[in-house]
């Protein structure tokens, strides 16, 4: 019996596959004409994996690493999820802007305590700083009263671009990196926001510009601001890294609050990926800066027709875990010290790297490594130069020279300036 009907299910299996190749012949696919995408940057990721030496070493990964090369939970977040979860809070959506003891925390701790941009601030949880660019793209494709184009710096962290076409935005380039000097090209960056149309919108990194390194100076930044003005431009800052860069969330926000006072009325993307350590969370926020209280209420409610067709409200998890270390004092200073130690350590690293380099015999200068700061560092090594270092010493990182400076360890860093100085010389 059983294999009657065994054979029986067999035979219309069988006809089920006969019926198909049929069809098939009859019709193509309905996904026939999809055409392949380029490569995916993932190819360093693949690379590194095939590799079986055990000394090989991954500097492509954008996230921190602690100094065993192990991804790394911030103590202060445990603790903040430990109470989020003992607190047994239900899983009710959020509103369309998300958590509230979180945005407005996320807004003091960008803006700065007493900011007289706090009280007319439009602000909205977004997916972490990625969601915020796209909410601020579409906004600005929707209402910016001017061209819709942006600028974005040359070269800039490479998903900008795609967010702010797929926004609706023409993307325009500015110069900022001059690979001469391996460090900021101000006059041609001042040249060009001074050259471009009047009332043009600049993207502008707060601090650990991705992927040089390379910041303007407070200084700089003024006559910056003073650019910005004159050309009546609008400033669109990106701050994925605040506290990250230098270890102090004050002093890596000085941008932000230097064009507030200056009068602009900027609008901004924070990031809780790399500062919190809130990588998957996706935790983040979009502001923008209202002249007053009746602006502000128009582009609030903008700002939730933008959100609530994209993906209605956002998660809760992660912006609870962000609000009780922004809002609890104890959890607070303990978190400023753990955002401190991880810049303390990518500090120490890039100066290990450069020690290490200089004692090998190498004549080339490498003051940038340590003058540059943040997670990545650019290196100045060709794509040629960066392809040996992969395929000869098992180093991995991406062709325009940049490496994570995340990825570099006490244990590992002896054997990277070799392979560095084995290239470079
Ligand atoms: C300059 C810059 N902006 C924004 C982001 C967005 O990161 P996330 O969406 O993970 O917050 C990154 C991430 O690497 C970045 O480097």
């Amino acid at each position: 019996m059983l294999s009657t009907v065994r054979v029986a299910s067999r035979q219309v299996a069988v006809r089920g596959a006969a019926c198909r190749v049929v069809g098939a012949s009859r019709q193509a696919s309905t996904w026939a004409n999809v055409p392949q995408g380029p490569p995916a940057i993932l190819g360093i990721t693949e690379a590194f994996k095939a590799d079986t030496l055990p000394e090989k070493i991954n500097l492509g990964v954008g996230a921190y690493r602690d100094d065993a090369g192990k991804p790394y939970v911030l103590p202060s977040v445990r603790t903040a999820e430990d109470k989020v979860i003992a607190a047994k809070l239900n899983k009710e959506y959020a509103g369309i802007t998300g958590v509230p003891e979180f945005t407005k925390a996320a807004a003091v701790l960008a803006y700065g305590e007493g900011s007289n941009a706090l009280d007319r601030l439009v602000i909205t949880q977004s997916i972490s700083g990625t969601g915020a660019l796209r909410i601020g793209g579409e906004f600005l494709a929707k209402f910016y009263p001017g061209a819709k184009k942006i600028y974005i710096p040359t070269p800039s962290w490479a998903n900008h671009g795609a967010i702010f076409t797929e926004s609706g935005l023409e993307v325009q380039k500015y110069r900022y990196y001059n690979k001469d000097t391996i460090g900021l090209d101000f006059e041609g960056m001042v040249a060009d926001i001074k050259a471009a149309d009047k009332g043009s919108i600049f993207l502008l990194h707060a601090c650990a510009h991705n992927p040089t390194g390379i910041d303007p100076t407070p200084e700089q930044w003024k006559q910056i601001s003073d650019a910005v003005k004159a050309g009546e431009h609008f400033a669109f800052f990106d701050m994925a890294y605040q506290g990250f860069a230098s270890g102090d969330t004050n002093k890596d926000a000085f941008p932000v609050r230097l064009f507030v006072e200056q009068g602009h009325n900027i609008c901004l993307a924070t990031s809780f990926a790399k500062n919190m350590g809130l990588y998957g969370e996706r935790a983040g926020t979009f502001s923008i800066v209202c002249e007053d209280a009746a602006e502000k209420k128009r582009v609030d409610s903008q700002i939730k027709i933008i959100v609530r067709p994209l993906y209605s409200n956002p998660p809760v998890h992660g912006a609870r875990i962000a609000a009780e270390i922004l809002n609890n004092p104890e959890l607070n200073q303990q978190w400023l010290g753990e955002v401190k130690g991880m810049a303390d350590r990518i500090i120490e690293m890039r100066a290990l790297l450069k020690e290490n380099l200089e004692q090998l015999g190498s004549k080339h200068d490498w003051s940038h490594i340590t003058s540059q700061i943040g997670m990545f560092a650019y290196t100045g090594l060709t794509p040629e130069q960066m392809t040996t270092l992969a395929q000869e010493h098992s180093v991995y990182a991406t062709k325009d020279g940049r490496i994570s400076v995340a990825g570099i360890t006490t244990g590992n860093v002896k054997r990277l300036a070799k392979a560095i100085y084995a290239v470079k010389g």
